[in-house]
């Protein structure tokens, strides 16, 4: 009996998660107890070619996936819909999932987590926050006793590379951002990393695991990377100063207050040295005081890393019965 995998999405991070359980099937098999089978892939253009087996499943209607009776879903499609209904369809089918989709999961995370608790199914979004930096499975499992009341992080990696690439090696904006769609950092629509749209929804993402509330999104103050110019790097350069695209939440007498913009931080600031595509996130426990991840935060292989390590963490924990 094999497990039984289908991916929504198959453009980057979609196209990462499939090679990795191509690549890791003996690490699998081992891990799990039982191989790693992709049963079926869902599109939103049939006309494109895909590097996949030739009996793989590859359809435009989700109900060919759900035919399949996979045991898991990973998600990585674009947008709130139509992500947010195959995966309440599918965690209502007793089918485990697992997002990268942060846009989805900051609207709706909090009713995809009773709906997945509610049957008792695993549900893993690592991948929507930082890619593959563990910050979701840090702050769920290895920081609980702490009361974290402040984060302050970077989050876009495009946004990080495009003031690297400009601040560090002289590239203009358009030739940085190009750099960034051609890895494979940028959204489908980049203006969600530069208007600072992408760093928003991962912030709130953060504030609902932490404190099971967000901050009024229409109340967050919220500005992206496109209007720095080359003189604004250099002028923050006369002075010492690297400017980083932050976003910062603290909750303060119960109340939320979160920002997200390009700030000149001092030499002296934890976030000042975080280049190129990484993205790092700076919680300050009671108890543990201050902690700071730091690791890529954008692209196929890491964040598919992040995809495929929550569903080895779920299948793990799963009953054998829920296995389809
Ligand atoms: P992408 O390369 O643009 O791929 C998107 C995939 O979704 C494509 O395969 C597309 O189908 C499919 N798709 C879009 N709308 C669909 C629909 N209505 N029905 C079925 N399939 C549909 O995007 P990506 O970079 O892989 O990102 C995917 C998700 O992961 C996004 O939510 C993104 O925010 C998130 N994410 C990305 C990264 C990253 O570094 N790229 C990191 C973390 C999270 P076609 O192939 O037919 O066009
Ligand atoms: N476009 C996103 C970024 C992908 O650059 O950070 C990772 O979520």
């Amino acid at each position: 009996m094999t497990i039984k995998a289908a991916l929504l999405g198959f453009g980057t991070v979609g196209q990462g998660v499939y090679e990795i359980l191509e690549e890791k099937q003996q690490d699998l098999q081992h891990l799990l107890g039982r191989p790693v089978e992709v049963v079926g892939i869902l599109v939103n253009d049939m006309n494109k070619s895909r590097p996949v087996r030739t009996e793989t499943l590859v359809t435009d209607r989700f109900e060919q996936i759900l035919e399949q009776q996979p045991d898991v879903i990973f998600e990585a499609t674009i947008g709130q819909e139509p992500g947010y209904s195959y995966i309440k369809q599918a965690l209502n089918e007793r089918i485990h999932v697992v997002t990268a989709n942060k846009v989805m999961f900051a609207a709706h995370g909090e009713d995809i987590l009773e709906v997945a608790d509610f049957h008792d199914v695993g549900i893993g979004y690592e991948a929507t926050t930082a890619a593959g930096t563990p910050i979701i499975g840090t702050l769920s499992h290895l920081l609980q006793i702490n009361n974290i009341t402040k984060v302050e992080a970077i989050l876009n990696g495009t946004s990080n590379y495009i003031l690297t690439a400009m601040q560090q090696d002289g590239k203009s904006f358009s030739e940085a951002l190009q750099e960034a769609k051609d890895k494979g950092y940028a959204e489908a629509d980049p203006a969600n990393d530069i208007e600072g749209h992408d760093a928003f929804y991962k912030l709130m993402i953060l504030s609902q695991l932490l404190h099971k509330k967000q901050p009024v999104w229409s109340d967050v103050p919220l500005k992206g990377i496109s209007q720095i110019s080359p003189e604004d790097l250099t002028e923050a350069a006369q002075k010492g100063e690297r400017i980083r695209h932050v976003a910062a939440l603290e909750l303060i007498n119960g109340e939320l207050s979160a920002q997200v913009k390009p700030v000149a931080l001092p030499a002296s600031h934890g976030l000042h040295s975080i280049d190129g595509v990484d993205n790092a996130i700076t919680v300050s426990g009671d108890l543990v005081g201050s902690v700071t991840l730091r690791g890529p935060g954008a692209g196929k292989r890491t964040t598919a890393s992040a995809m495929v390590e929550d569903f080895v963490r779920i299948l793990q924990s799963a009953p054998i019965y829920q296995l389809h």
